[in-house]
């Protein structure tokens, strides 16, 4: 069942009040102060709504899940109860009255950086003097799997606007964007929010999903609850794969019926990525689960470049009429393609077919030789084929055959999800290629919303039970030093207290490639010199790579820095134990960090005896806009 809501019945219980259009109050936002990079200025909308006191509820203490799509082209939220396992879907967006599953991930601030509009009414809004719409921003937070060309292209920061002020940098746009999302989504949903979680794509690493998760802190997502010692409300957040939420999501659906041994891969087409991960069905009795068993994958070619391969055309073809080369009439060619022959196009049933977009502009409308024929641009099918498929179709199909290969094993069924999959010329290129050796290749009917779903289901628990590590994580070591250290690197041996060290080793703590059964921890005992009871905290930096050998020592090229993790002993019983039998300091304390892998993250906590003591604070890498 969906549920469906009306201005009429708002009602939030953390808030007591809701926002009827607009989701945010300007009062609700509270900056970080010990954020150096905070957003600049708080996400308001402009004017503020007014704010409608609703009375609170007690049946409506019902705890659910809440799961954020977060898209590159389009965001949607799923929620489940806990207690029924009813799957909900917010489908009320402001701007318009339909029915929608999804929502653009677009922004428009004006020039004091405050916000104006965001989704649906972003995306259409006329702009003034001095407000950007931003667009496109997902891609942003993990720029080093983006093409540079992609991130540097004219078409793409014309259409996202992000290298303009004011917006500071990827992070706060994302959170402000979250910030609005989750507001609305408060006012839709009629129950007390448990765990939350976000999506991102497969191929996204570490460092993005941390970055992701700061900017969902900054939007308060999840909050402390400041009567209760909850210090563990962070970890009411996670942040899962998109193919795994789909796998969830299709796994459960009554449509299929899928069988122990079976092995199924998803594949997510959306609007930037294309994601792939592989899973086999585990136990045909009890609780089947899901067990990945190829290392997941992605590539940047979403619809997006559909669209970016629409505008050069129009670009080649136009060269010679530049009154229709303007940004407006390219963003409108774009425009009417992407909302309309993009969606439709069939392949050879339309390669004869004449494609007609009117110009935007009243002037120099005839030039049959390029095709522009009274005000309109025609274009045959097989020419939108060749120079706007085509090329983006054939990356897919290499996404898809190279995860197949790395896979090396015989797959059942391949899922195609996400809003690209809907296109017919795709899929039927997709089943010509890899029809003969899968045994079937489906479109679920809910594909475009399979991750959303799914991952209002992963509250209720994964299906999941191991996962393929995609990198290596590691940190910098001295260790005794050996022969082959001598040989290798005499610069780094150096003598402490009598023993001969090897500085700048690697430790692993996760290596790519590993199987990780959900849940599980890794350990590292670490000891701290204390000079005085004040010196408590104790930092290491991670770091990961992707490449498969084993480095030993940290110069060795490939790594980067994931975080920083600050360790706060205070409370800590060893330390405690120390500071009464020392009181003047010069004591070591031992303590022991846990590591717990997920699919998309890595969580840092403390370990006192086997149970988890206190949380670590990790601060992703800065990020930093890579030079255009
Ligand atoms: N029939 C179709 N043919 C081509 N593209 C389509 C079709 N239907 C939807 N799309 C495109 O799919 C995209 C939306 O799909 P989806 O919501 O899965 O993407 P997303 O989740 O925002 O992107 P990503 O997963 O890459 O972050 C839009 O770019 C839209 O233009
Ligand atoms: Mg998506």
């Amino acid at each position: 069942m969906l549920l469906e809501t009306s201005a009429s019945v708002y009602s939030t219980l953390d808030h007591q009040r809701a926002a009827s259009f607009h989701p945010l109050h300007y009062s609700e936002y509270i900056p970080d102060p010990h954020q150096p990079n905070t957003t600049l200025h708080p996400p308001e909308i402009y004017p503020p709504p007014d704010a409608v006191p609703v009375a609170n509820s007690p049946s409506h203490h019902i705890k659910c899940f809440v799961a954020i799509d977060f898209g590159a082209a389009y965001s949607g939220v799923s929620y489940t109860a806990s207690t029924s396992g009813e799957m909900h879907q917010v489908l009320t967006w402001p701007g318009s009255s339909a029915s929608l599953p999804k929502i653009p991930t677009c922004l428009v601030y004006d020039s004091l950086g405050h916000i104006r509009a965001w989704g649906l009414e972003a995306k259409d809004l006329n702009l003034k003097k001095g407000w950007v719409r931003c667009e496109w921003f997902k891609l942003w937070l993990n720029p080093s799997l983006a093409p540079r060309t992609l991130l540097a292209s004219r078409s793409l920061q014309v259409e996202s606007n992000l290298t303009s002020p004011p917006q500071p940098n990827a992070v706060d746009v994302v959170a402000d964007y979250l910030a609005c999302l989750w507001m609305h989504t408060k006012s839709q949903v009629h129950r007390e929010n448990g765990p939350s979680s976000l999506t991102v794509p497969s191929a996204w690493d570490l460092h993005a999903s941390l970055l992701l998760r700061e900017a969902a802190i900054k939007a308060r997502l999840v909050v402390q609850h400041s009567e209760t010692g909850d210090i563990y409300w962070q970890d009411r957040l996670h942040i899962i794969p998109e193919t795994e939420a789909s796998a969830i999501h299709s796994f459960l659906s009554p449509a299929f019926k899928f069988q122990g041994g079976q092995v199924l891969t998803i594949c997510n087409a959306g609007g930037a990525t294309v994601d792939l991960a592989t899973y086999k069905v585990l136990g045909a009795l009890g609780t089947p689960k899901l067990a990945e068993v190829a290392p997941r994958s992605g590539s940047y070619w979403g619809s997006l470049f559909l669209d970016l391969n629409f505008r050069k055309l129009v670009q080649a073809r136009l060269a010679a009429h530049p009154v229709h080369l303007d940004e407006a009439s390219l963003a409108h060619f774009v425009r009417t393609f992407s909302r309309s022959e993009k969606l439709a196009y069939k392949g050879p049933e339309d390669e004869r077919k004449l494609f007609r977009f009117r110009c935007l502009h009243g002037e120099d409308w005839d030039d049959p030789a390029v095709g522009l024929y009274n005000g309109e641009l025609v274009i045959p099918g097989d020419v939108l084929r060749r120079e706007v498929f085509d090329p983006v179709v054939k990356e897919v199909l290499h996404s898809i055959a190279t995860h197949v290969q790395a896979s090396r094993i015989r797959l059942d069924v391949l899922l195609l999800v996400g809003g690209f999959s809907a296109n017919d010329y795709l899929f039927q290129r997709i089943s010509d290629q890899f029809g003969p050796s899968i045994g079937s290749i489906i479109r679920p009917a809910d594909g475009d919303v399979a991750s959303c779903r799914g991952g209002a289901r992963f509250g209720i628990g994964s299906l999941v039970s191991s996962v393929i590590q995609p990198q290596n994580v590691f940190r910098r070591v001295s260790l005794p030093a050996e022969e082959e250290d001598q040989m290798m690197r005499p610069a780094y041996i150096t003598n402490v207290a009598g023993t001969w060290f090897c500085e700048h080793r690697v430790e692993y703590i996760v290596r790519r490639g590993s199987i990780v059964t959900k849940g599980s921890r890794s350990e590292l005992r670490l000891r701290k010199f204390c000079s005085s009871r004040y010196d408590r905290t104790f930092d290491i930096v991670l770091y990961t790579s992707a490449g498969d050998q084993t480095r030993r020592y940290f110069d060795e090229e490939g790594g980067e820095e994931l975080c920083r993790c600050r360790i706060d002993l205070e409370t800590y019983p060893s330390f405690v134990e120390q500071v009464e039998a020392s009181p003047f300091g010069n004591f070591c304390v031992d303590f022991v960090l846990g590591f717990e892998m997920d699919s998309a993250e890595l969580r840092c906590m403390l370990l006192y005896e086997g149970e988890k003591w206190g949380t670590v604070a990790c601060h992703p890498r800065r990020y930093r806009a890579p030079p255009l």
